[in-house]
């Protein structure tokens, strides 16, 4: 096969990726979760890295595999983490030092307001409600603290309806991010699969491109946007 080259575009750049999805402990062997499969986010970070970049990928629960490439890449340092919080943290340090911040993980809203230190038992009692507490929004956080230069990115993985792209240009006002990537109406492919479909969200809620198919490919479509958002400011 054909292999073009990749695009030095991002040589000596700093970039944080987040990716996975969150697990909020409810004891020793419980937890809260989603069904991220952390693919997408591992894509744009070994993207960036091919054209250059130095990247740090905070991890939470991902599928089997999905960080084989990104592991085996030389620019790629990985930071594995499991609660928003813990995330949240790391995402934190490393866009300290880093030009390019891409949330691309599925963030936990919620998390159990209270963590037994024991594994749950029915004889404990009957448990039938879990009272929950609202996590940091780590994405409003970070473009709130964005620095000169800096670009903050965040995805969106949005059900279809009739409003999708008017919800998804609320949501990016609503974060303070310079573009969100929102998968579109329909093209649901997403989770676990090895494709998706996107459109860029960018200032005035422009949509600044659009993508499908593999999740790399997706993930040169998002870095060609971003390139092009950083070089017009
Ligand atoms: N995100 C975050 N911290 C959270 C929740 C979400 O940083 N506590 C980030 C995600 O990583 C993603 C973006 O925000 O980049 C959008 O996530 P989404 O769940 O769509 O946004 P919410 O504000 O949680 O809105 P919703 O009510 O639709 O879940
Ligand atoms: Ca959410």
């Amino acid at each position: 096969a054909l292999v073009s080259p990749a695009p030095a575009d991002l040589d000596g750049l700093h970039v944080a990726v987040s990716t996975g999805g969150t697990r909020e402990p409810l004891d020793p062997v419980r937890f809260l979760g989603n069904r991220s499969s952390g693919r997408q986010g591992a894509e744009i970070a070994v993207e960036a890295a091919r054209r250059g970049a130095a990247v740090t990928l905070v991890a939470a629960s991902v599928d089997a595999g999905v960080l084989d490439a990104a592991a085996a890449h030389p620019r790629i340092t990985i930071r594995h983490v499991e609660t928003a919080a813990e995330l949240g943290e790391a995402m934190s340090d490393a866009a300290a030092a880093a030009e390019v911040v891409i949330m691309v993980a599925a963030v936990a809203d919620y998390r159990a307001a209270r963590v037994s230190d024991h594994k749950l038992r029915k004889e404990d009692g009957p448990l039938e409600t879990i009272e929950l507490v609202p996590n940091d929004d780590i994405l409003a956080r970070l473009a709130a603290a964005r620095r000169d230069g800096q670009t903050v990115v965040g995805f969106a993985a949005e059900t279809a309806d009739d409003d999708l792209l008017g919800r998804a240009r609320r949501k990016r006002e609503r974060k303070g991010v310079d573009l969100l990537v929102v998968n579109e109406v329909g093209w649901d492919a997403g989770f676990g699969s090895g494709e998706n479909a996107v459109a860029v969200i960018g200032e005035g809620g422009t949509v600044v491109a659009e993508a499908a198919g593999a999740k790399s490919a997706v993930a040169r479509a998002v870095w060609d946007a971003i390139v092009a958002t950083r070089s017009a400011h």
